[in-house]
């Protein structure tokens, strides 16, 4: 299981500390959480601080957005180079063509489902992902509590997933900690992201390490 810490829950205080524990600690990704205030009832970080995130981080950035105007975004964050850029489905008329846009920059293109959306919603752009995360909370906050319908999905997608596109991964976000990770393991999931529970251990490397099962 690969292990992509939230910096949501670091302290954006020591921001460049945080970052540098937990790529130092073991993490495989660092996925940084934008938000923009419409499409979900939080604020938080653009281009100045992701790229001071960029500077000292060892390892490379996932960059979730949950925003209205993705293509906006896209061309903001683009130019700090990503591994992956992900955008919501329900917040976007032309996927397909955002896809290739991210792909253009030499970026990953990733698609988000909330909670509801089920996995068919995107049957026919899954052979142009590299990666597909699925909510198990409902986007805005760190610290919510795991929606487990998200089990089930996974397995639905995963079975999806290994008949068009073997190389896409499956990722998970929200609620994720040491009690859920081997069901989302054994469910099909290649990736977890995971905030709170990395931030609020006192000892981040141990936490990353729980969860790379
Ligand atoms: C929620 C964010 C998550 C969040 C996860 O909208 O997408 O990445 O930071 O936090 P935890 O692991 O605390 O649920
Ligand atoms: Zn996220």
């Amino acid at each position: 299981m690969q292990v992509a810490p939230s910096i949501l829950s670091a302290d954006f205080g020591n921001l460049a500390r945080d970052v540098q524990e937990i790529c130092e600690g073991g993490c495989d990704l660092v996925h940084v959480d934008v938000m923009d205030g419409h499409f979900v009832p939080n604020l938080t970080i653009g281009p100045v601080v992701v790229e001071a995130v960029a500077k000292a981080a060892t390892k490379p950035l996932d960059v979730h957005l949950m925003v209205e105007n993705n293509t906006f975004f896209v061309e903001l964050f683009a130019p700090l180079k990503p591994e992956y850029i992900s955008f919501h489905i329900e917040e976007e008329k032309h996927p397909h063509r955002l896809i290739q846009k991210i792909r253009s920059y030499g970026i990953k293109p990733a698609i988000v489902l909330n909670p509801h959306t089920p996995p068919e919603s995107i049957e026919f752009l899954l052979q142009d992902l590299d990666m597909v995360l699925l909510m198990s909370v409902n986007p805005g906050f760190g610290g919510q509590s795991f929606i487990d319908t998200v089990i089930p999905k996974a397995a639905r997608l995963k079975e999806m997933r290994d008949r068009i596109n073997p190389n896409c991964l499956i990722e998970v976000d929200g609620g994720v900690s040491d009690k859920n990770v081997q069901t989302l393991k054994d469910a099909g999931v290649d990736v977890v992201v995971a905030g709170s529970y990395v931030f609020k251990h006192e000892n981040r490397a141990e936490a990353i390490k729980s969860l790379q099962v």
